[in-house]
């Protein structure tokens, strides 16, 4: 079985490869740490050898109450927001046909999601579909107290408790939450739902592999087997004895941290197939939350090209030089459609007839590589053989472990997010939540 591969020629000429091999023992030093679980944030360490941990019985117990949850339902919804949503999305819609929601045949659940955002429209909307469906609920949160996936789930539980009954809806609804303390769990046991348990060394954003990715990613009827063994053999890829020019995540850290210090502050990771799309918005949250602290850290951008070619091209071709690219590109597409002659050829398209649409694609992507490169930008490319479960699992442990190395380089904690308590803070305030009577009053001052 082939790996995803990293290829940084297109970076040669704004830092040579000589430069960034000499990052190599800072990297080991880095990869180390990790490995020790002497670094900062080394109480969040839990996800560097999850994949290999998971055994049978885990996955048996996933996989039978997804079986549950696909039996009994035409929807589910996951409620949960930032890591609790944002790897099953990801998984599950690159792995989806396009249009499988409008497909007359549906052979699996339908999942949506919610409490990820505190719009009315939204939840309004998500209950009026709800109401002719058949729906459960999988509802996520470490804490158990977010804001957001709270009062999703306070809705949903209600709606589904008044459309089929208490006893009903309690086999509906599985929480996945913390192993003994929050909010959710003491809610889960009193309601008697079916629980998993989010790791305690193991952050939202590192916890795809876990449950939280796992049970919404097979009730979605997809492999979760299969991506493990892809993360397993990414984490064996990029192990303490790899050398550096043979390890794709020190590779890609050093890398992305050298372009940095060169001032490419921005990184946008472009993808040519729409369905990859969230894709960048896991690996978005994976890479911001993680290094941007302290005054620091590259900007995690993305862009879902050859679309965004037409609305940001211009910026990326020829606006100010902060940005470098990391492209994710497939080699081989699942599907297979051949450009049609045509006799009148007014569009002046039989030039392609006979080709595949990918072969379009591809030209597009070299065709954009090139004018990027030209234009000031340097490119590194991430190349996934085939998109199925098992190289998306190779993919998300890559970037994983590469954000740990990466954070580690650039001497933040790469496992916290503090920054993210002050908006709640904030809004607690300004809603007048009792026990923040102090900050309202403050807050108050300043309207
Ligand atoms: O990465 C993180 O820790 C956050 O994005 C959380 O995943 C997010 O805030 C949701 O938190 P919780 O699972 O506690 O509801």
């Amino acid at each position: 079985m082939k790996n995803i591969s990293i290829n940084i020629d297109k970076v040669a000429i704004f830092a040579s490869k000589s430069c960034i091999y000499a990052y190599e023992n800072k990297v080991k030093a880095c990869s180390d740490m990790l490995e020790k679980g002497n670094g900062k944030g080394n109480d969040f360490l839990g996800w560097l050898h999850l994949p290999a941990s998971i055994n049978n019985i885990q996955f048996a117990e996933i996989e039978a109450s997804a079986k549950l949850l696909r039996q009994k339902c035409e929807v589910v919804i996951v409620a949960g927001i930032g890591g609790s949503y944002l790897g099953a999305k990801a998984i599950i819609e690159a792995l989806s046909n396009s249009f499988q929601h409008l497909q007359k045949e549906q052979t699996n659940p339908t999942i949506l999601f919610a409490g990820n955002n505190i719009s009315e429209d939204y939840l309004s909307e998500l209950s009026d579909l709800l109401t002719t469906k058949q729906f459960g609920i999988i509802n996520i949160s470490k804490s158990g107290t977010t804001t957001e996936t709270a009062l999703a789930f306070r809705l949903l539980k209600t709606q589904l408790e008044n459309q089929v009954g208490k006893a009903e809806a309690q086999q509906r609804i599985i929480a996945i939450t913390d192993k003994s303390k929050g909010a959710l769990r003491t809610l889960a046991t009193q309601e008697g739902y079916k629980t998993f348990v989010i790791p305690d060394n193991v952050g939202g954003r590192f916890s795809v592999l876990t449950p939280v990715g796992l049970l919404p990613i097979a009730v979605a009827g997809y492999n979760i087997r299969e991506l493990v063994k892809g993360a397993v053999d990414m984490e064996k890829a990029c192990g303490k004895n790899i050398p550096f020019a043979d390890n794709p995540a020190a590779i890609y850290a050093a890398t992305r941290n050298e372009l940095y210090k060169q001032g490419k502050k921005i990184e946008i990771l472009v993808n040519y197939h729409p369905k990859l799309h969230f894709v960048s918005e896991w690996w978005k949250q994976l890479f911001g939350e993680s290094e941007g602290k302290d005054n620091k850290g590259i900007f995690p951008a993305a862009v879902d090209f050859t679309t965004d070619l037409h609305s940001m091209g211009q910026w990326i071709q020829e606006g100010e030089r902060i940005i470098f690219e990391t492209v994710i590109s497939i080699a081989n597409p699942n599907k297979r459609v051949l450009i049609p002659s045509d006799k009148d050829n007014l569009d002046g398209l039989n030039f392609l007839a006979g080709k595949r649409v990918d072969e379009v694609n591809k030209m597009a992507e070299l065709g954009t590589q090139i004018a990027h490169v030209d234009g000031g930008v340097p490119n590194i490319k991430i190349e996934l053989p085939e998109l199925n479960e098992y190289y998306l699992g190779q993919l998300l442990y890559f970037f994983e472990i590469a954000c740990g190395i990466s954070g580690y380089l650039l001497e933040v904690n790469p496992f916290d997010q503090p920054g993210v308590e002050a908006y709640k803070k904030n809004m607690f305030a300004l809603l007048e939540k009792p026990g923040f009577e102090a900050e309202t009053k403050a807050i108050k001052t300043r309207l």
